[in-house]
């Protein structure tokens, strides 16, 4: 039987991930962050000394990605989360990791019947024939404190403001870009968790995808 896929997308700590996580876990299918890999492409060119700028660096290092090997604790940081927008910009780069995310939404890892992938793209051009799309949004200041709650837990000395700004420069690369823009695909349904707990969030996200299954 095809995949059932669950497309998740949404700005940086909109708080898609937890959401995405908990709905595979409820529907017990399979999960993919698309942002880690972006981000282990960033994480992978500032390790090696390199600027997330420079094309030809980001090109080898997505050609080069083993999602087996990704450092979950490196990929977490704000560098890393920088460098995972600069060069998710580049259509080369982006091209490089589509047909691994693609494979996994039609052939889910551990024989699973379904799969959730959380991303910007995943309900416009990784996956726009899943069965159902969410966008999850909040507001930049919500996103901002609770990016600062997490990453403060993890030791960070970013003070709110330059998350805030983070943020808002994040928002702008990943809508303004040219390839694969960040935006809700028409078929999307709006999640705004602004004023939502996890919890009623995904009550939320349930109520919306078990009427399309
Ligand atoms: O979701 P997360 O904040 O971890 O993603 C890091 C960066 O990776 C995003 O700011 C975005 O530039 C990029 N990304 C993307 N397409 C995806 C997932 C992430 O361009 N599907």
């Amino acid at each position: 039987a095809a995949s059932t896929i669950i497309a998740i997308d949404g700005p940086a700590a909109s708080g898609k991930g937890t959401l995405a996580r908990r709905l595979a876990r409820h529907y017990d299918f399979a999960y993919l962050d698309t942002g880690s890999l972006y981000r282990a492409v960033g994480q992978a060119v500032l390790a090696a000394g390199g600027s997330p700028a420079d094309e030809a660096a980001a090109l080898a290092a997505a050609e080069a990605l083993d999602v087996n090997r990704i450092d979950e604790m490196a990929i977490r940081s704000r560098e890393a989360g920088e460098a995972a927008s600069v060069v998710a910009a580049m259509p080369k780069v982006r091209a490089a990791i589509l047909h691994f995310q693609r494979d996994f939404a039609a052939n889910p890892p551990g024989g699973k019947a379904g799969a959730v992938l959380d991303g910007r793209d995943i309900g416009t051009v990784v996956c726009p024939d899943a069965r159902a799309k969410l966008f999850v949004t909040a507001s930049p200041e919500v996103r901002a404190h609770r990016r600062w709650l997490e990453l403060k837990g993890s030791g960070s000395a970013a003070s709110e403001a330059q998350i805030v700004d983070d943020i808002r420069d994040r928002d702008r690369r990943d809508a303004e870009r040219t390839a694969s823009p960040m935006k809700p695909a028409e078929d999307a349904y709006l999640l705004d968790t602004s004023n939502l707990s996890i919890e009623a969030a995904f009550g939320a996200a349930v109520a919306i995808i078990d009427k399309a299954m």
